[in-house]
């Protein structure tokens, strides 16, 4: 496996990446029953198809609106109509659970002297939220929104606004970690040293941008950067 060279910043996706994005659907495990894990595969589905689609319409809408709009079409689909369970769903969505190798992983990297930082499709109250409940706001240089740009990931100008915040210079010395393979290779398309996390055991998307590194977990990061 390649190692990264000349790495000044690293930086997260954070949905499915930092934080799981199921664990609002298994907030209400009880309320979805059977329905559980149809439904939240739907809604992180239509949720995603619907960033891109946005993108493409030109027809940008923040990403919580994104996010319900990929929650009613999932429980509508379901056969679930049940607006005050829609709410309190919605509701999770900004106490996802992170899963357990974010904090250590973010306190050795800034422990060798690396920027580190989100970039994510969130807009910025989701975020903050979510960065809040997982207790990492002190382990972060920067929670970049694509609010800041209007359009959604895989547009190269989402990618540009990190090179930019985080003062990088270049696209090479941004080392990319997402678990999102179409994310990955959308960071790697765009000049990032990318290391797709593949935690499920998923397809490699076939689509340009070769990934540098594919990992199980958060916590096989360090050694890569060699740390
Ligand atoms: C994000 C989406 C890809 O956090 O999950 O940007």
């Amino acid at each position: 496996m390649a190692s990264f060279e000349g790495i000044r910043a690293c930086v997260f996706d954070a949905y499915g990446t930092l934080f799981d994005v199921h664990s609002a659907a298994a907030g209400e495990a009880a309320a979805l029953g059977d329905k559980m894990q149809p439904l939240s595969q739907t809604w992180r589905q239509k949720q995603l198809e619907y960033t891109w689609l946005r993108s493409l319409m030109d027809a940008h809408a923040d990403f919580w609106q994104v996010t319900r709009e990929g929650l009613d079409f999932a429980m509508a689909l379901h056969g679930i109509d049940d607006p005050t369970l829609a709410e309190r769903l919605m509701d999770l969505y900004l106490r996802l659970d992170a899963y357990p190798d974010v904090r250590p992983t973010l306190e050795t990297l800034r422990a060798a002297g690396l920027k580190t930082a989100i970039l994510s499709n969130g807009e910025p109250r989701m975020l903050a939220a979510a960065v809040q409940h997982a207790g990492i706001v002190d382990l972060l240089d920067e929670v970049l929104s694509v609010e800041d740009v209007g359009v959604y990931k895989p547009d190269a100008r989402v990618y540009q606004l990190a090179v930019d915040r985080l003062a990088a210079g270049r696209p090479e010395a941004i080392a990319f970690v997402s678990t999102n393979g179409w994310d990955a290779r959308g960071a790697a398309n765009f000049g990032f040293q990318v290391a797709w996390m593949n935690r499920f055991g998923a397809q490699l998307d076939r689509l340009p941008g070769e990934p540098k590194a594919i990992v199980g977990g958060l916590g096989e990061l360090p050694r890569l950067l060699g740390l």
